[in-house]
């Protein structure tokens, strides 16, 4: 997708005149006139056996071609609702090109809707993410109900979803008027997703489809229709096809290596899902935010590329998972969503950003253009240029997190460090100290522990040859602290450096890059060299900003990278049972959740919330 980058185009809300809501580009309405939850009702739930068939399951998952106004999935929640012997967690995944903004979503549902669907089509709006293309992942009911959407073409982005699929809603427009909504190659796809005894419905009747849908995998029978329809299609995969769930064992906890921001994301992933979790690190003797101890802010911001590359969309993808995860922690832990200025250096930044932005024709409120003027309001002082500005940039204080992430009844946090992994002959992961003690034994081991990872990877019975991570180096780096608040920004700064807005009398700036060091320790030298970047961003000589730090005035850490810069997540396929979640490089925090939710929910067979083609970049392999 990356270099044949295409906008998203949103739909455009409009009614014909009996008040059904019409697409004037397809010339097809979104539902029939008799009713848009009644179809529901009447074609996909009971067209694929619903809700009998999700009965005594722990989870099920539907996949939707085409979401439109969400009445299916309103429907299908609602149901869920109702049922008392409804599976524990229901996934719902759904292709849509042409989404609404948040706004006409809530125009063509809040009028129409009548309790109790009025009230999810409310959490709906609120949870409705911005017109951004590629996969979202919104959670409701706590997170018992999942709905990952993937805005874009679903030609394009059929085989990029990762899914065990129970049902199908096949919702597209007319064939007639949207044949790309019932190809053959998306049958494929839907077949390649289907898990075993998985159905299909769809109102629609026409040969071809039916033809299609047959000649995929499905055994296709036609029912009584409604409302004017004489019948509709519904199908069975084929016996002998489609995918086994995996058998559901009695959970084992998981055991997560390092507990920095990656093994804190991994750990609270797993922990929501149900999963007992051991998280073991040395640094945990300065507490649970040990690996962060007096690192009083960090910045997380997205970032964008003219052609929307791998790391612009996983950043993107990250930064979203982030607000979604931690703005429901407590106090310190919830991050400041300030915004951030990526401020252009020169004039043929300012020009690459505007080309960037006429091309991606991203939303505004997520990313925009600001003026010096503009720029030097959001900040609160004078700047000396414009750049873009990212509404989701946001300070975080890392220790504080790391506390109320682990801080979990299902995770046990222990200060050893891990020595050796061995399997213990029963298919579990045994954890020793240096003396060959056992401290821990797991089904599942993530390797969370950065550059750190490598060897121990290495130390282990049958390690794989993992070019990719063994190439893990480490860069030293220090931020600064301030005490003149006067001239601290009111939003995340960034460019040559970056900094903070104010905490606590004080404020932060960054940052050193060590390739060679052998050692990561706060300097004058940093200092100076810091100092100049935030003077820098701030418009300010070096004597604006007042007293310079002294040797206790900032935190020094590590960035574990690899020669792509993109983090290291996922299984070791050769390794069953052992994962990674490392090279963090300097985005830790962007990565953190979206790491945590890649393991988890690959763990659990959940719909992934990442495109494959991402997961392929971010694989150990
Ligand atoms: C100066 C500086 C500023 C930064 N600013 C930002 C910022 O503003 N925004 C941002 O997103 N990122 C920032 N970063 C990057 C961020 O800090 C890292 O990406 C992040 O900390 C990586 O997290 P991690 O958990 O992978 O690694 P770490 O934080 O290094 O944690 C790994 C943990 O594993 C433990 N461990 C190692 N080996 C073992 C073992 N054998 N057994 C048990 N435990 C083990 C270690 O004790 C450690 O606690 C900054 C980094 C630096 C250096
Ligand atoms: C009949 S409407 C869906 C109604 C929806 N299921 C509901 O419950 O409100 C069909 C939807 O398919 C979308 N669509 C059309 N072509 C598409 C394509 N190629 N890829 C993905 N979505 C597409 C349209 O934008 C429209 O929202």
């Amino acid at each position: 997708m990356s270099d044949n980058y295409m906008p998203l185009v949103p739909a455009t809300l409009a009614f014909n005149e009996h008040g059904t809501p019409v697409s004037r580009d397809f010339d097809d309405v979104y539902h029939p006139e008799w009713g848009a939850l009644e179809q529901a009702r009447r074609v996909f739930l009971p067209g694929n056996g619903l809700p009998a068939r999700w009965q005594g399951k722990d989870s099920f998952t539907v996949c939707e071609t085409g979401f439109g106004l969400g009445n299916n999935f309103l429907a299908l929640w609602q149901a869920w609702r109702d049922d008392a012997q409804r599976p524990a967690r229901l996934h719902v995944v759904s292709f849509e090109a042409h989404p609404f903004s948040a706004r006409d979503l809530s125009l063509a549902l809040a009028g129409r809707l009548q309790e109790p669907e009025k009230t999810l089509a409310d959490q709906l709006v609120a949870a409705w993410p911005p017109l951004l293309p590629g996969l979202h992942r919104l959670e409701f009911e706590g997170g018992r109900l999942t709905l990952t959407l993937a805005f874009g073409s679903v030609a394009r982005l059929a085989n990029q979803v990762s899914a065990c699929v129970d049902a199908y809603f096949l919702d597209g427009f007319a064939p007639r008027v949207n044949p790309d909504m019932w190809t053959r190659s998306l049958f494929g796809q839907l077949v390649r997703m289907a898990n075993v005894g998985a159905t299909a419905a769809t109102w629609c009747c026409t040969g071809d489809v039916r033809r299609g849908l047959r000649d995929a995998g499905f055994l296709v029978t036609k029912e009584p229709g409604f409302g004017g329809k004489r019948e509709i299609t519904v199908a069975t995969l084929r016996p002998g096809m489609g995918r086994s769930p995996n058998r559901t064992l009695p959970r084992q906890p998981v055991l997560v290596v390092g507990g920095g921001l990656a093994g804190a994301g991994v750990a609270q992933a797993l922990a929501l899902r149900g999963h007992d979790v051991t998280v073991l690190d040395p640094a945990f003797a300065l507490g649970l935010g040990g690996s962060h101890h007096g690192h009083i802010a960090a910045a997380m911001t997205p970032v964008i590329t003219r052609d929307d590359d791998s790391r612009a969309r996983l950043s993107r993808a990250g930064v979203s998972r982030a607000l979604q995860r931690w703005q429901g922690l407590p106090g310190q832990a919830r991050p400041l969503l300030c915004g951030t200025i990526a401020l252009a250096r020169d004039a043929q930044q300012e020009a690459d950003c505007h080309s960037a932005l006429e091309h991606l024709a991203f939303p505004a409120d997520w990313v925009t253009w600001l003026s010096r003027e503009q720029a030097s309001e959001r900040a609160g002082r004078a700047l000396s240029c414009g750049g873009l500005w990212f509404a989701q940039g946001q300070k975080v204080q890392p220790q504080a997190l790391l506390e109320a992430l682990l801080c979990h009844p299902r995770i046990h946090c222990m200060v050893n460090q891990v020595e050796q992994l061995r399997p213990d002959g029963t298919g579990l992961w045994l954890a020793m100290d240096s003396r060959g003690k056992e401290l821990a034994r797991g089904a599942q081991v993530v390797l969370a522990n950065a550059a750190q990872a490598t060897a121990l990877l290495a130390s282990m019975p049958n390690a794989s040859n993992l070019p990719k991570v063994e190439s893990m180096y480490r860069l030293a780096g220090q931020v600064s602290y301030y005490s003149g608040t006067a001239v601290a920004p009111q939003v995340v700064l960034a460019g040559d450096g970056y900094c903070l807005p104010p905490i606590e009398g004080r404020f932060v700036g960054g940052s050193t890059y060590g390739l060679d060091s052998a050692q990561s320790c706060i300097t004058q030298q940093g200092h100076a060299e810091v100092s100049r970047k935030v003077a820098g961003l701030l418009n300010v000589p070096l004597s604006g900003l007042g007293r310079l730090p002294g040797l206790d005035d900032g935190w020094a850490g590590w960035r574990a990278a690899v020669s792509d810069r993109l983090p290291v997540i996922g299984p070791i396929d050769e390794m069953p049972g052992i994962w990674l979640a490392c090279a963090y490089g300097s985005r830790g925090l962007s990565w953190a959740a979206l790491a945590g939710d890649v393991i988890a929910a690959t763990l659990d067979q959940e719909p992934l919330p990442l495109e494959r083609e991402l997961l392929r970049r971010i694989a150990p392999r």
